[in-house]
């Protein structure tokens, strides 16, 4: 059996709510300060991060499937924290995803100094039972959007004093596990990406992290994942908040590796001092749970 995460594109592409929006005819956008754009923000790690954005006062583009809940997300936190809070619904695997929301951002004059890409989704269990096509979509949202989002705004978040650039990796880049085979290497894709970059645009003051989170809690799939691990994963799970609050610490400190957690942070140091044969064989062990999902 294979297991599909939520977040699994389950919609199809269709206009943005935003373009259907009275704001859109309106133009009402407050082009006064920056915006804080972010991929998957309707939910988990995204969510938890458009909260804590929101609180520290910083305007938002939030970028998700199309969905009321996307606006009604919105709608939330520019009431709570009197900020502008700009839904933004795309299914985000299209080819011309990353462009539109860029030319969005244009055309409305949006300034983004903080780019955080977050959507992404796993696929676990053997590599031969899971359905190419899930394997082609995930790739896709989890590595060539992300591209596409940095190659369009870059240019422009170098046009900021200071900017940022946050890309959600997962510690399986650092401990590659068997059973998500694909999913591991879309993340080890996404962790030297973001390192490489790093080094390019510090010169601009554009600064690139990359957050490695372990096991957090954020939807059903992810329950059940944490259920089958048993008291290894119940003793290092995270919930969304906690993942949030240090990425986006980190993210301002300029950190270029964010790993929450006192626990993922001492298995990813034991991972790096292990013989590869030897952390890979206990790799296998510990996540053997995975191979009938
Ligand atoms: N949860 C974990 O244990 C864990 C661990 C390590 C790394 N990560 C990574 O952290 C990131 C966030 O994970 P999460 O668990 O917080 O995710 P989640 O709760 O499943 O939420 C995924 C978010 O991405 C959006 N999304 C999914 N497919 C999309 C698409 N095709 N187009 C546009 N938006 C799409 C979803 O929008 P809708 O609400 O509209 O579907 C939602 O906002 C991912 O990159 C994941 O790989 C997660």
């Amino acid at each position: 059996m294979v297991t599909i995460a939520k977040g699994t594109p389950k919609k199809q592409p269709s206009i943005s709510l935003e373009n259907r929006g009275i704001r859109h005819f309106l133009n009402i956008y407050d082009t006064s300060k920056p915006y804080a754009l972010l991929t998957g923000a309707s939910m988990g790690i995204g969510r938890s991060m458009a909260h804590k954005l929101a609180a520290l006062g910083h305007h938002l583009i939030l970028v998700a499937l199309p969905d009321q809940t996307l606006k009604d997300f919105a709608i939330e936190l520019e009431k709570t924290y009197n900020v502008k809070a700009i839904p933004y619904g795309i299914d985000l695997t299209a080819e011309d995803a990353p462009k539109r929301i860029f030319d969005f951002c244009t055309k409305h004059n949006l300034e983004v100094n903080i780019l955080i890409n977050n959507a992404g989704f796993g696929l676990g269990g053997l590599f031969e039972n899971i359905d190419l096509t899930q394997y082609n979509t995930m790739m896709s949202l989890n590595t060539r959007t992300i591209i596409g989002m940095t190659h369009y705004f870059l240019p422009k978040l170098k046009q900021h004093q200071e900017s940022y650039i946050l890309n959600t990796s997962s510690m399986e880049a650092l401990l590659p596990v068997p059973y998500k085979s694909v999913y591991t290497a879309t993340k080890g894709f996404i962790y030297s990406f973001s390192l490489a970059l790093r080094e390019e645009v510090r010169p601009y003051n554009v600064n690139v992290s990359v957050l490695c989170p372990g096991s957090v809690l954020t939807n059903k799939e992810g329950l059940k994942r944490i259920k089958a691990m048993g008291w290894k994963a119940k003793m290092m799970v995270m919930m969304p908040d906690e993942v949030a609050d240090n990425a986006l610490d980190k993210m301002f400190k300029k950190k270029g590796v964010i790993v929450p957690g006192g626990f993922n942070l001492f298995f990813t140091k034991l991972g790096k001092v292990l013989p590869t044969s030897v952390k890979m064989n206990l790799l296998e062990k510990i996540f053997s749970a995975y191979k009938e999902h």
